[in-house]
């Protein structure tokens, strides 16, 4: 039989993960075989790299693609290998890789995640893993403020020394500084932040965050990660205790959807009252911290935030003055103060801020407050009145003020978007296995 050879592949892409234990039988022979390596240099250093591949040390991560796309496309049924730590497919370089068309085959190895809960012998399907990688840090730090259990990937310069100073001494929690996974510099070790925030560590490392008291053994749940968001919010008065609060719950409604808290925020709640908006934001993941100036009023905060099994800093002390000491929040719930204090929240906040006030003189001045630190101000009046009789506990419509809630939001604060429509890339094509046609006596339901 006579014919054209058939046609070599126009290259093979392979993404090996290393965690520093020996490659098993199939990453190995593919490894023997590649004509191009791509990897980290410890990663190169440590696995048996082909006399004859031409290695590329994985620094500068576009340049290592650039070269990984010109093998690629040289057409003559190259063999690429890229390394990477842990699972490749886990914060790494699968993501890129597909980015730019690429169909890797992926053979992972143990995360460091997963290596460092198991070292530290915890449960971590209810941890949340957070990754300072590349990455601002301050959203890994509001994590941490707000969760008892927390994997933060590092790097360098914001690593444990940066976390744990970020963090003390507002935030009591344990960490587990795990370095070097698998490598010959492997240590694992627990420590204060105020011990963290002074020792020198070796890099790569992962730092488990952990509140001791709420950490260990972590709650069992039916999804992986942090708790899924609250079941409901604007959450009726008498949630927060007895006595009235500042902020109703309608009106709260509005002011929660323009905060828009979610985890990695940090939101100040400033005139916190009885904690009401403070404690939602905490029910939305956000870490949050309650500016109050009467004593008997930070009590019931404390009081509120326990009842409700949430995270929430309470600072004693009259703003604008105290909020000097405050790190810089995403948005700003002001219940209490003057247009002083509007404009000093103002000036502060990264996305957004909200005032409530009862009084229609002070709409003008929060609004011009807003607009003189560059924010867009929206006002508007709301009047909820119970339309059903109230019951004995119930709130008495003749009563019911209105209020006015006046909201600022910074342009182009949040990239990915709460409300604008974000652009979508054109889908690429995914091919999976098609699936057999089922059963129409098997199906229980039919979702047409
Ligand atoms: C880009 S992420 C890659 C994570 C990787 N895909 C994984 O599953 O472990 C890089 C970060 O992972 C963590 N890391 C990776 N290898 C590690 C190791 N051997 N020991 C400790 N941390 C490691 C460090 O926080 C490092 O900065």
């Amino acid at each position: 039989m006579s014919g054209a050879p058939p046609e070599p592949p126009p290259y093979s892409l392979a993404v090996l993960g290393h965690d520093g234990t020996p490659l098993a039988a199939e990453a190995r022979e593919l490894l023997e075989r590649a004509a191009l390596v791509v990897g980290g240099a410890r990663h190169l250093a440590a696995l048996p790299v082909p006399d004859g591949a031409r290695t590329v040390v994985m620094g500068d991560v576009r340049a290592a693609l650039d070269e990984i796309d010109a093998a690629a496309g040289a057409g003559d049924g190259r063999r690429i290998v890229v390394v990477a730590s842990g699972d490749p497919g886990f914060f790494g370089i699968v993501r890129a890789l597909r980015e730019r068309g690429h169909r890797p085959r992926v053979l992972p190895a143990l995360s460091s995640v997963a290596r460092a809960f198991a070292r530290a012998g915890l449960p971590w399907d209810d941890a949340l893993v957070v990754s300072a990688h590349g990455r601002e840090l301050r959203r890994a730090v509001n994590a941490c403020r707000a969760h008892p259990k927390v994997a933060v990937l590092t790097a360098p310069g914001a690593g444990p020394a940066e976390l744990a100073r970020a963090l003390f001494p507002q935030t009591p929690r344990t960490f587990v500084v795990c370095e070097d996974l698998g490598g010959p510099r492997e240590r694992v070790v627990t420590v204060r932040p105020a011990e963290a925030s002074t020792r020198p560590w070796h890099d790569p490392n992962v730092v488990l965050v952990l509140d001791p008291r709420r950490a260990v053994p972590g709650e069992r749940g039916w999804i992986a990660g942090p708790r899924p968001g609250p079941g409901g919010w604007a959450l009726p008065d008498a949630a927060f205790g007895p006595g009235p609060v500042g902020t109703t719950a309608e009106v709260r409604a509005l002011a929660l959807a323009r905060l828009g808290p979610r985890i990695g925020d940090l939101v100040w709640d400033v005139g916190a009252g009885a904690g009401e908006v403070g404690i939602e934001c905490a029910r939305f993941g956000a870490a949050v911290v309650a500016v109050e100036r009467d004593e008997a009023a930070c009590e019931r905060v404390r009081r509120n935030v326990r009842a409700h099994r949430v995270k929430v800093a309470v600072s004693r002390g009259t703003a604008p003055a105290v909020l000097d000491h405050l790190p810089d929040p995403d948005a700003v719930f002001v219940g209490g103060g003057g247009p002083e204090v509007v404009r000093a929240c103002a000036s502060r906040a990264l996305r957004s801020v909200v005032v409530v006030t009862a009084g229609p003189d002070r709409v003008r001045a929060a609004v011009d407050a807003l607009r003189g630190e560059a924010l867009t101000a929206h006002a508007v009046r709301i009047q909820a009145d119970p339309a059903l009789p109230a019951g004995p506990a119930g709130r008495d419509p003749e009563g019911a003020a209105a209020a006015f809630v006046v909201w600022g939001e910074r342009d182009g604060a949040d990239p990915s978007g709460r409300w604008a429509p974000v652009p979508q890339p054109e889908a690429a094509a995914v091919t999976v296995a098609a699936l057999p046609d089922p059963d129409p006596d098997s199906v229980p339901w039919d979702d047409r």
